[in-house]
């Protein structure tokens, strides 16, 4: 059965992702959004058939197990993949609460690595996993320091597995994007932000990195605007970037 699989399909750019590919690839047999509560996934799959809601909990051992079966009690052959799903919590490292942080990293990293682990032997030549980090990736963020953390974890693994799944011809690409008005509320910091980051449109988002991935690339940062942020962070060492950056939180 050829599908696709949406982590976070139930709100935001995922399920933004899901209708951009449910339009464009409609040869695909079934459309499988993760996401950890039912009734969101219920509103965006509508009575559509060929979505299948799966109800999983990315922080748990116990999910890999559960999707493994599926793939394999399914015959799955996964032509996308967009590793999504995500949580944050703004707040200074020693404010925020402990429970909150590591879940940031099992979430934002660990579940994009088990993903990864588990789904790929389920890929074969011509298909493609995006994964979406954050403009965060290219700079440590003092003030939203495990999160920044967490997706620069991402880029580093995708950009690597870019590398070793070419040879099987599965393209590995990481999404980079800037603020998106989404549940994950962004408002405070942009109050905070001294250049006021504008929100993107998160249809173009999904279409620009479905059409860069189709090319084979292996990063997308969304709009010039984001693109100079990341050349920013890329010119001035680490260190100067952090402290500008973390500047913007400053109450
Ligand atoms: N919004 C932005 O400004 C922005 C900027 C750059 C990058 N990103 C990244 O974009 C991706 C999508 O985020 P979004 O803005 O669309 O936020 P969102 O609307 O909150 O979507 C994230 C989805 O992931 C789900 N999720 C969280 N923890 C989960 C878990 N343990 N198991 C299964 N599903 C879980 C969330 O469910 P719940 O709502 O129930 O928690 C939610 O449906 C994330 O990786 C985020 O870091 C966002």
């Amino acid at each position: 059965m050829k599908v696709a699989i949406i982590t976070g399909g139930g709100s935001g750019l995922g399920a933004v992702y899901l209708k951009t590919i449910r339009k464009r690839y409609p040869e695909l047999d079934e459309y499988w959004i993760i996401d950890i509560q039912e009734d969101k996934m219920k509103e965006v799959s509508g009575n559509d058939p060929k979505i299948r809601p799966v109800l999983m909990n990315l922080s748990e051992d116990d999910s890999y197990v559960y999707l493994n079966k599926l793939l394999e009690d399914n015959n799955a052959d996964i032509r996308i993949l967009i590793n999504n799903a995500g949580v944050e919590t703004v707040a200074s490292f020693e404010e925020a609460p402990e429970r909150k942080l590591v879940n940031t990293v099992r979430v934002n990293s660990e579940a994009v690595m088990r993903i990864d682990k588990t789904c790929i032997p389920f890929m074969r030549e011509g298909s493609s996993i995006i994964h979406t980090a954050s403009i965060y990736a290219f700079s440590p963020v003092p003030g939203d320091a495990v999160y920044a953390a967490s997706k620069a974890f991402v880029r580093s693994l995708s950009l690597a597995l870019h590398e070793e799944l070419k040879e099987k011809g599965i393209n590995v690409m990481v999404l980079s994007p800037g603020g998106m008005n989404t549940a994950m509320d962004r408002s405070d910091l942009r109050k905070k932000s001294l250049l006021s980051m504008p929100f993107l449109d998160m249809e173009k988002v999904a279409n620009g990195a479905l059409d860069q991935a189709e090319k084979g690339k292996a990063s997308y940062v969304p709009t010039l605007y984001y693109r100079l942020y990341t050349l920013f962070c890329k010119l001035f060492p680490s260190s100067f970037t952090a402290r500008i950056i973390g500047s913007n939180y400053k109450k």
